[in-house]
């Protein structure tokens, strides 16, 4: 008996001291690779710590999302980087200016093509705060009024001294935001080698799509869709069909235009 125990306390420490060493052994090992790793990217990029010039495309649409790209310019001003903020007027509308750091390059584009600001800032609340049907026709004339975003794409383009600005600075890095494609053109058009999404809410699925990130309708809901995170049979259809029209919806009435207007303005084969 007296045996039987030593053994079963002896397997008991061992498994302990297993069980202890695990987790200890795993981390050593994730720490010395992570080591490794950032010894590896020091070694390749001297110096360590560099400066970017970065161009925050910010819509100036509302203030929820230029106070968004505000703070993270002074986020990116914060860590060594040199940001300028495009602020791309799309709307006719006077809002409370808000306080930028001094140290951060704000520059005002104008890209109004008389679109009415407020009633934009109206159709938002509108819209998120009641159960409004697709095919009510106040919805369809407000999708009609943010379908004439483009056009403000237009302005931008045709604007020579905005985009010889932007060249000139030789920025290293853009963003961008997700309402439409306008500044993916302009990023190419003035040769800023890299850019990346910037969006202060959930995946667009336009972005998503670009992107490539998949978004299965079985089980991902189109945008605006009211479902929540299982779908049934009918929801999955109802997704499915959403899906299709939303993508076509979205390159027709947004890509494919704004596409035609850098053709025009530079040629047909942008
Ligand atoms: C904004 O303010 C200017 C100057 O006060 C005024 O002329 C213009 O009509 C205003 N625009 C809107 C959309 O309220
Ligand atoms: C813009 O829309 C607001 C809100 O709907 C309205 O009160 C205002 O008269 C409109 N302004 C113009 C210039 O149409
Ligand atoms: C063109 O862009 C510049 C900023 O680079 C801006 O100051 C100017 O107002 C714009 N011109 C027009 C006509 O919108």
């Amino acid at each position: 008996q007296m045996l039987r125990r030593v053994y079963w306390l002896c397997l008991f420490a061992c498994a302990l001291v297993a069980a202890c060493n695990f987790p200890s052994i795993t981390a050593q090992n994730v720490a010395a690779s992570k080591s490794d790793t950032v010894s590896d990217a020091a070694h390749e990029h001297k110096p360590a710590k560099k400066s970017f010039k970065i161009a925050i495309f910010t819509p100036y649409v509302g203030n929820s999302q230029i106070l968004f790209n505000i703070r993270v310019a002074e986020e990116l001003l914060a860590a060594g980087h040199r940001p300028t903020l495009y602020m791309l007027h799309m709307h006719d509308m006077n809002i409370t200016e808000l306080p930028v750091d001094p140290r951060i390059t704000v520059t005002h584009v104008e890209g109004s093509m008389g679109l009415n600001g407020s009633q934009w800032l109206e159709d938002q609340a509108y819209f998120a705060f009641n159960n409004i049907p697709v095919w009510d026709s106040e919805f369809r004339k407000a999708m009609a009024r943010w379908g004439e975003i483009h056009k403000t794409c237009e302005r931008f383009v045709t604007n020579q001294t905005f985009l010889a600005e932007v060249e000139s600075q030789g920025f290293d890095l853009a963003t961008t935001y997700s309402i439409n494609a306008c500044p993916l053109g302009i990023i190419h058009k003035t040769k800023i080698p890299a850019w990346v999404f910037l969006n202060s809410g959930a995946l667009m699925d336009s972005v998503a799509e670009v992107m490539g990130v998949p978004m299965p309708p079985s089980y991902c809901p189109p945008f605006l869709m009211d479902a929540g995170e299982k779908l049934c049979f009918v929801q999955r259809v109802k997704s499915l069909l959403g899906t299709i029209m939303y993508q076509r919806g979205w390159r027709s009435m947004v890509a494919d235009v704004e596409t035609r207007i850098f053709r025009k303005a530079f040629g047909p084969d942008f």
